[in-house]
This record gives C-alpha cells, structure tokens and sequence, in this order.
C-alpha cells in the first residue's frame, strides 16, 4: 500500500509499505477513505516529537471503513463506515476509567507516533471498540475527519479547561484549525468577546467569518497593547494558546486578567519562561492538556444538528498519490490559504 513515512527531521517520503495485520484481538484494520494533515505533523517533521522515529506513517485522523476486524472486537464488523480517534484508549486502564484517554498506559498519543498512523491506504487500530466511532448512514464523511482531532482538542484543551463563559472575554492567540476550531466551539458557551490574534491576515479574516468579535495581527510587536486597550486594560478571562512557540505563550502571561485562566494547547519543542514575577498574586490558572478525545460522541451531535459546521475548516483536496504537495499547500498557509486538507485514499 501507499503510505506517508516520517524519515527524520525535515525529511518524508510516499513509499510502498506493506498492509497492516491484526497483531492483537482487539485490532481493527481500517481501509482509509479520508485523512487530513496536523500542525502536530509539522511539529515532528520539525523534529519537536522524540517519540516519533524515522520509518513511521504518520498521521491521526481520518475516516474509513473496517477491512478486518480482530475475534475480540464486537462493536464493529467488516464494511461499517468508521471514525477514528486519534487518540488510542484500551477503555479498561485507570486513566481510561477516569475518562483520560490520552494517557491511556497501553494506547494515548500513538497513532503517527509510536505506531503507524493514517496517512496511508490502510491502518491498524488498536482497541478498535474503545478507539473508533460508527458514522451513521447519510453523514458528511468530510465533516466529520474534523472530529478525530482538532475539534475535540480545540474543546477539550482550550474551551473546557480555559473556563469559558457566557459574558466573558476570550482570546485565542493562533488562528490555525485548532484555533478556529476552540473558536467554533466556545460559542456553545456565549462568551462576550472572543479575540483572534495571528500573523496571517487570511486567518483572521476567517476568524471574523467564524464568529470572532475582534482580531489582531500581532506581527508588529504590539499586540499585547491592542488588547489592553479593547479590554480597557483588564486583558482576558480566558488566553487560549494555539501555536506551540515560546512567543505566544508569553504573550498569553501578558493579557491574562486577574483571576483568568491560561488554556495551553500548543505542542512545544522549546522551554519557555514562566513570569511567575508578574503572576503570582494574579490569581491565575494555567492548563496543559493533551487531548482525550473524551467529546467526540458529543462532538458528532453538534454536527449532526448543524449547531456547528466543521466542514468550513476544509479549503483543499487531494488524493493520497499527491500528499507530497498536500504537505506542501498546509505547511504554507499564508500563500496558499489553506485550513485543513482532505487527503482522500
Ligand atoms: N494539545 C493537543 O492535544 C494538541 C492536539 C493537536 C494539535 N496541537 C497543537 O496545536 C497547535 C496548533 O495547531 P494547528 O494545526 O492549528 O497549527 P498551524 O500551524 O496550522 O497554526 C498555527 C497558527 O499560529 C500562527 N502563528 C505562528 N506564529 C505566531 C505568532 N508569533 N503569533 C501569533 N500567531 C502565530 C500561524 O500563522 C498559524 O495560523 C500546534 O502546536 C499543534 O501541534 C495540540
Ligand atoms: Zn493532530
Ligand atoms: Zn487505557
């Protein structure tokens, strides 16, 4: 089959690799029908991600149709139309029972990372009853690659745990999927004001589009003043970091106000300092949070009822033989205007 391999630092390749085998009971092997690309794939071809070694198929999201299924697996039989979590959970570990997929001991993170992921014509999915999610008939297969992701981390890690509230004032600095997914998705929530801050005008203008009350370009160096003075110097309630750079981190620490959260959801390959001289009697939170996937059957409600429309994330297409310059048209965003990619197998 034809599949994405990570081959160190800045380097990937389209290889022939061969078909994936059930190696557990509870395996499914999955024919992919539609994968996307994540910043997080630009993080280990930056070399951000230790776990991830040369020789991987990358990729951790995608939809498809069950190929095979192992004796253990009883929720889904060959041909039923699948979503897949990105993140892996055995559903019976103590981080699996308290809901916290993503440290699952025996699954979590793996897929693109320490197993071979989507980007292929077919995958192995461990724990397939616990990991992947029937499609009803009739849904927006598209749509709904959105959901193995950036929509729940948007949610879970930014939205979820930066406490956002109705009346409240949010700012979201990255305006990537996963930023305009947080910002899809704290809308549920009615907040008063919700600010994009990102380098890249398209995005912003897209953000305006996606509900955002306000955006700032912070490319010249001042936008920790324009937001002071939108918020009439009180900063926000709620930072959502959605980059993964030392940079916006920090300028999170800025514009938090008193008694606010910081809601990191970037992957940093790179400390970063903690002002805890400016922090400390500001009565802040910070969260970090890798995501659990945990929504996603709430998630698919949301979209089934047309309170949010994650289809509006997606600007290209391609097929798999093209991911070459899929991967190019994503990791380029700014000239050519891309969100999120549809890599179809
Ligand atoms: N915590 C998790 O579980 C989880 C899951 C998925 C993705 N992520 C991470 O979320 C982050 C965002 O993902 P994405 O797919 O949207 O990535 P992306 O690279 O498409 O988007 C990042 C955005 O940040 C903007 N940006 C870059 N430098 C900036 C700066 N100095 N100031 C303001 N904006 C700046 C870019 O213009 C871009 O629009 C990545 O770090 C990704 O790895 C985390
Ligand atoms: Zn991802
Ligand atoms: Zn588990």
């Amino acid at each position: 089959m034809k599949a994405l391999v990570y081959l160190g630092p800045a380097e990937k390749a389209l290889q022939e690799r061969p078909k994936p085998q059930i190696a557990a009971p509870s395996d499914a092997i999955v024919k992919i029908t539609k994968t996307t690309i994540c910043g997080t794939d630009l993080h280990i071809l930056k070399g951000d991600v230790a776990t991830c070694k040369p020789g991987r198929i990358l990729g951790h999201e995608g939809v498809g149709i069950i190929d095979q299924a192992g004796p253990a697996v009883t929720a889904f039989k060959p041909g039923d139309r699948v979503l897949i979590s990105c993140v892996t959970a055995c559903g019976k570990c103590d981080y699996c029972r308290k809901q916290m997929y993503s440290h699952c001991t025996t699954g979590g993170w793996i897929l693109g990372n320490t197993i071979d992921g989507t980007q292929a014509e077919f995958v192995r999915i461990p724990y397939a009853d616990t990991s992947l999610y029937p499609i009803p008939s009739g849904a927006d297969e598209e749509a709904l690659v959105m959901l193995s992701d950036i929509l729940p981390t948007g949610f879970e890690c930014g939205v979820l745990n930066g406490k956002v509230q109705p009346g409240n004032t949010v700012a979201i600095v990255g305006s990537g999927p996963i930023g305009l997914a947080a910002l899809l998705t704290a809308q549920f929530y009615s907040p008063a004001e919700i600010i994009m801050i990102d380098l890249d005008d398209n995005r912003l203008e897209v953000a305006k589009r996606f509900g955002a009350t306000a955006v700032i370009n912070s490319a010249d160096g001042k936008a920790v003043e324009t937001l002071m003075k939108m918020t009439a110097g009180r900063g926000v309630d709620t930072a959502i970091e959605a980059v993964g750079i030392p940079a916006t981190f920090e300028l999170c620490q800025e514009i938090v106000a008193p008694g606010g959260v910081i809601a990191n959801i970037g992957v940093h390959g790179k400390k970063v300092d903690l002002h805890l001289e400016q922090l400390w009697d500001r009565n802040i939170s910070i969260t970090t949070r890798l995501v659990d996937t945990v929504t996603i059957p709430m998630l698919f409600k949301t979209v089934g009822s047309h309170k949010i429309d994650p289809k509006l994330l997606i600007t290209h297409r391609f097929k798999l033989d093209k991911i070459l310059d899929a991967y190019e048209t994503f990791a380029h965003a700014a000239g050519s205007k891309a969100l999120k990619v549809i890599i179809e197998a």
